[in-house]
């Protein structure tokens, strides 16, 4: 194996196209945003944790290529798909990045070449719907072909570990496909593990996905339940995880954010209803969460009733952290945004800071959100306004400041905790 292809070159498709360079490979990166390959051709990168010097390096040595152009595919032993997989308008899986992609680049496919689908999914796309397109170009998976399924398992924002070292998962629905799968992830992964088909590999993904979004919600109706009852749920976690056994901490929070725990459990509930079956536990998930959003905003309408006698609207409310998570920059389906919208829409008047996202990037859901830039975090701005509404913990933020010269704090991350809470802060 000599060259890699890595089409959608995102949180996912770019640091594994960056490792397969690293490792000696000759790597072209596709995308079909002109300004990334553009930013790429210079060695700059557009994701705050991944380029810098190595990919710079890595551009410069000619070792990665950007490009938009899939006719590159052809020169490839292995290509990794890394596009999106985001829900439709209904909470239908839309496989239409994945599948239109692979249908533009099938005059490209050659003999001999591995397919990998890194994309999140229900299981049996690998092996009934991709194969069979694939196929088109007429030839076959297992002789012609080789196809498999590997889920990317990143954290983002998580510095204890990397692609290198989270084992990776990896199936395959014939002996050549997995040989190849395998050979090809050994050279970037010292951990593989193999499954016995390309849709356990895809249930592995959703399993994991669905166990944190279960576990949220479950923490998060603890948080509900205990605040009523005077307790505070992260002084309870911080005890029960003492366990050393049949307990694993989760944290309450504003509700999920980020492109992977919102939407990936449904892809399951979709895939299940064929089979006649309801996924109970992953919709009941989903309704908590969903309501957390709607639940710290009723905290903070109910506390600047308490502290200010004043309702929410005309209140002037900043929101500190607008990134679905601690220091990353990414804002795809953050719970702040939800919030920021309902504070908005109950005619307040908003603003927000975050030092990892200077201005909120399009979003079809939020056309009003669009474009708003993050501002500076002062005395000034602190003491002119009502409340603030700390949705995401970043470091480097100056809480103390925040504790000093903001009337009200509500806090939905644990900044302040229990001991530390003085009569201005509100947990949510
Ligand atoms: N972000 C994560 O932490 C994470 C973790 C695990 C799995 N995943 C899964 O990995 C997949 C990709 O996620 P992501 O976060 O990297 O998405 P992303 O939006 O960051 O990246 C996708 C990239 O694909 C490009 N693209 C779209 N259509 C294209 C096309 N036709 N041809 C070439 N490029 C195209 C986009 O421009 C973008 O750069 C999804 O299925 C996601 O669920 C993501």
């Amino acid at each position: 194996m000599r060259s890699v292809a890595v089409i959608g070159l995102g949180y996912v498709g770019l640091p594994l196209a960056l490792s397969f360079a690293e490792s000696g490979l000759n790597v072209s990166g596709i995308d079909i945003d002109p300004e990334k390959i553009r930013k790429l051709r210079r060695g700059e990168s557009y994701i705050e944790r991944f380029g810098g010097e190595t990919l710079r390096r890595l551009v410069r040595e000619g070792r990665f290529q950007a490009t938009t152009d899939y006719a590159v595919i052809a020169g490839a032993d292995a290509v990794c798909l890394c596009l999106p997989t985001p829900l439709d308008r209904h909470r239908a899986p839309d496989l239409s990045f994945v599948l239109n992609t692979a249908e533009a680049f099938l005059p490209h496919l050659r003999p001999g070449q591995l397919i990998s689908l890194e994309s999140t999914t229900y299981p049996g796309t690998t092996a009934d719907v991709l194969r069979p397109l694939l196929e088109k170009s007429g030839l076959k998976v297992g002789s012609d072909l080789f196809l498999g399924f590997s889920p990317e398992r990143e954290d983002p924002g998580n510095k204890s570990f990397s692609i290198k070292t989270t084992p990776k998962i990896i199936g395959a629905d014939d002996d050549r496909s997995l040989a190849r799968m395998k050979a090809l992830y050994e050279r970037i992964i010292p951990e593989i593990v193999v499954v016995s088909s390309s849709k356990t590999a895809e249930a592995v993904k959703l399993t994991e996905n669905i166990f944190r979004s279960v576990n949220v919600a479950l923490v998060n109706e603890l948080k509900v339940v205990f605040d009523r009852m005077g307790i505070d749920v992260w002084e309870v976690i911080e005890a029960a995880k003492t366990k050393p056994f049949g307990y694993m901490p989760f944290y309450p929070g504003p509700g999920l954010g980020g492109h992977c725990i919102p939407i990936d459990p449904f892809y399951l509930t979709w895939k299940a209803r064929e089979f006649g079956i309801s996924t109970k536990f992953i919709e009941l998930a989903g309704e908590i969460n969903n309501y957390m959003p709607d639940y710290v905003v009723e905290k903070l309408s109910r506390a600047l009733d308490l502290h200010a006698g004043k309702g929410l609207n005309g209140a002037k409310i900043l929101i500190v952290g607008i990134a679905y998570k601690k220091n990353v920059g990414d804002t795809r389906e953050s719970p702040a945004l939800a919030i920021y919208d309902k504070v908005a829409n109950r005619g307040a008047d908003v603003a927000y800071h975050d030092p990892l996202v200077p201005s909120v990037p399009g979003l079809r859901r939020y056309p009003d959100i669009t474009g708003q830039g993050s501002i500076a975090l002062t005395k000034e701005v602190l003491e002119g306004i009502d409340a603030a509404i700390i949705c995401t913990d970043h470091d480097g933020v100056d809480y103390e400041l925040i504790r000093r010269h903001c009337p009200l704090i509500v806090d939905t991350r644990n900044v302040f905790p229990g001991s530390t809470r003085s009569g201005n802060i509100v947990p949510a």
